[in-house]
């Protein structure tokens, strides 16, 4: 079996992407430092897959560890590296510790890949290199903006590290850039999903906690946005159909039929709906009525942003397949195990 490692595979979107590869045939192997998820998530990736999913409790910024789980793994083939601190505020707060964890562990994994001769890698980046594009939707061409906090800079930074990298002589590196939208739900089994610690900053963990009783309400940041409703736009991809992107992506590279060394991909269903749609299709998928009212904007927001993914269904032949109603039941499902 491909063995493939998974750094932040215990977190969200690893998780899930964990049990696609599985499911298709690969051996993941994690790579995590729990400083954002729980060691439960392995028993809920136990339960779905009836097997214990190899993990090592490192970070992935300690190059010695690194090299430690790539010498007793043995031939691990590719990287998909999720691992990074994701919060847009907290990034404010606390800079240095997402350059150092963001920027920093991607150095580490790309040396110690480059020791051990590993080529293939898949790298986690964001819609948020867009910063508040000029035009919709936004393809992989549409230019980059300055981001607006460091975690967006430290996305942007990886990006041009791996660039920077892939064009020096010698360089055998591969990867592919998935840039994601907004990813939401949980697995069907609801033995994985999104698990924020404290309160939520993204939408949808904050409906759904809010639905549960463990918010008062929801606060929709701004309706006077140029926008059909006057809410912020966005793409919301499913988090399964998202973890489907990686195991298409990690297969090219290892069928060495990448075009370039770095190729650049949208991750998103090229739709956007509005935070007043995605409210009111909660509310139809869950059957619940959800508290919720009219804030004022928050400071940094994007009005809106949606996907062009073309260029992922034409080159990777991938396609999203889930309804933003069965995303929303998903997390709803999640939720209510949570309680
Ligand atoms: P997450 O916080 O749920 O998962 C990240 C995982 O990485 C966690 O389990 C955390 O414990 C682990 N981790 C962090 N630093 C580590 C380190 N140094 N060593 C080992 N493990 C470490 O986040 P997620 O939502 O699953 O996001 C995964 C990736 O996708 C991140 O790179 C994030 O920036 C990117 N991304 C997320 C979103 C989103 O909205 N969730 C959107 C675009 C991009
Ligand atoms: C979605 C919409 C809010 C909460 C963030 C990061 C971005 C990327 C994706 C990683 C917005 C509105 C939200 C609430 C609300 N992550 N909202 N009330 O803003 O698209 O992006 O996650 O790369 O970098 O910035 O996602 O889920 O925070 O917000 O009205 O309580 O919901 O204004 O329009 P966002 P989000």
């Amino acid at each position: 079996m491909t063995k493939i490692l998974v750094t932040g595979g215990a977190g969200y979107i690893g998780s899930h992407a964990v049990v696609e590869l599985a499911q298709a045939g690969y051996e993941p192997i994690i790579v995590d430092d729990f400083s954002n998820s729980k060691e439960s998530v392995l028993a809920g990736l136990r339960d779905i897959l009836g097997r214990d999913v190899p993990c090592h409790h490192i970070d992935c910024g300690n190059a010695d560890a690194l090299r430690e789980v790539f010498r007793k793994e043995g031939n691990i083939e590719g990287v998909i590296h999720f691992a990074a601190f994701k919060a847009v505020g907290e990034s404010v707060q606390k800079p240095l510790a997402y350059f150092q964890n963001n920027v920093g562990s991607l150095l580490t994994l790309i040396e110690v890949m480059n020791e051990v001769g590993v080529e293939s890698l898949v790298f986690s980046s964001s819609c948020t290199v867009y910063g508040i594009p000029d035009q919709l939707p936004v393809t992989e061409a549409t230019p980059t903006k300055p981001a607006s906090s460091p975690y967006g800079r430290t996305k942007q930074m990886c990006e041009d590290i791996v660039h920077d990298v892939s064009a020096a002589p010698g360089n055998k590196l591969r990867t592919i850039l998935l840039r994601y939208f907004n990813p939401i739900g949980a697995h069907p089994s609801a033995k994985i999903g999104e698990l924020p610690l404290g309160v939520p900053n993204n939408l949808v963990p904050f409906i759904t906690q809010t639905a549960a009783g463990l918010r008062e309400k929801l606060t929709i940041f701004g309706n006077d946005y140029d926008t059909p409703d006057g809410t912020n736009i966005r793409d919301y991809i499913y988090v399964v159909d998202l973890a489907k992107a990686h195991i298409v992506a990690v297969q090219r590279l290892l069928d060495h039929k990448a075009s370039e060394a770095v190729e650049t991909f949208n991750v998103g269903t090229g739709h956007g709906n509005t935070v007043l749609e995605v409210v009111q299709t909660f509310e139809k998928a869950s059957g619940q009525k959800l508290n919720y009212a009219i804030g004022p904007r928050r400071t940094g927001d994007v009005p809106a942003i949606y996907a062009d993914a073309t260029k992922a269904a034409e080159v990777l032949g991938f396609k999203t397949e889930t309804s933003l109603f069965d995303a929303l039941a998903s997390a709803w499902k999640w939720q209510q195990t949570l309680k």
